[in-house]
């Protein structure tokens, strides 16, 4: 198989970056971002935004915390741009609060969109990378996975989980070359940090040791570092691009 001929997918979150930059690695892979259908009306902005800096990109809508309507979206994706050959599951939401306060529906939105979405979506492309013998799933998790996070009881557990299929799905793809492998972004300037109190925003970016947020850029080149056809033996790992925040 040549290089042009792979068909990326990327799931929500930090996705645009990501998707551009891998728009242009890998030779120019088919590249499609998928949206959580509520947020079709931000669509037209977003394509006509890639459109004015030369990058063709497929969209598919599903909501990746439904195994029914993930498998499908899959199936269209598959039916109309190929065989999926590279995945960045990269959709998640955050409901800080602290334990003593969360509720039910907080863990369980949580849980669902961040780490049963992996399962979900990964599951009905993995065998066709099995059987084809190539396959790149890159999981974003995050350093709250890491180390703890006052008020994320839940982001924590989902993004340590992530990180819990990379390396099980490493060891079942390794005989066959699909490679799986975890990024764990610390603060990155995107609209889920923007959310955070501003007091609060400043004195989290006061402890990084570069005091200050990641680029999604950053985080967008070690997706496209490991979607690479060249980066074949690099599998199981948990990539930190957090800035020094935590240092393991
Ligand atoms: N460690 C210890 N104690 C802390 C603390 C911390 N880190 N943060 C707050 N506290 C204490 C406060 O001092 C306060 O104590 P008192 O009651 O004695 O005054 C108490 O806990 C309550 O603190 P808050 O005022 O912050 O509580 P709140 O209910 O208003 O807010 C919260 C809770 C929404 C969780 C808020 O603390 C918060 O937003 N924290 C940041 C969470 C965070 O980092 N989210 C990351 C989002 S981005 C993301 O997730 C991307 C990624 O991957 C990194």
């Amino acid at each position: 198989m040549t290089n042009d001929k792979r068909v990326a997918v990327v799931t929500g979150g930090i996705g645009t970056a990501i998707c551009q930059r891998l728009r242009l690695a890998n030779n120019g892979c088919q590249v499609v971002a998928t949206y959580y259908p509520s947020e079709e009306e931000k669509l037209a902005e977003w394509s006509a935004a890639r459109e004015s800096e030369g990058l063709q990109i497929g969209l598919a809508a599903g909501d990746v915390s439904s195994a029914e309507d993930s498998a499908r979206m899959m199936a269209e994706i598959e039916e109309q741009f190929g065989t999926v050959n590279i995945l960045v599951n990269c959709a998640g939401i955050t409901r800080d609060t602290t334990m003593k306060r969360m509720e039910p529906e907080q863990w369980n939105a949580v849980i669902d969109t961040n780490l049963s979405s992996v399962f979900y979506v990964t599951k009905p492309v993995w065998e066709g990378m099995l059987n084809r013998g190539f396959g790149r799933v890159i999981n974003i998790s995050s350093v709250n996975g890491q180390r703890c996070q006052f008020g994320q009881v839940n982001y924590a557990a989902a993004k340590a989980g992530m990180h819990g299929v990379t390396m099980t799905l490493a060891q079942e793809g390794a005989t066959k070359n699909v490679t799986v492998n975890t990024v764990s972004p610390g603060y990155v300037k995107t609209a889920m940090t923007d959310a955070i109190r501003e007091d609060i925003r400043e004195s989290i970016i006061a402890g990084i040791p570069m005091i200050r947020m990641g680029l999604p850029e950053e985080i967008a080149s070690t997706v496209a570092f490991l979607a690479s056809d060249e980066q074949a033996y690099i599998t199981g790992a948990n990539i930190p691009v957090n800035g020094g925040l935590f240092i393991s």
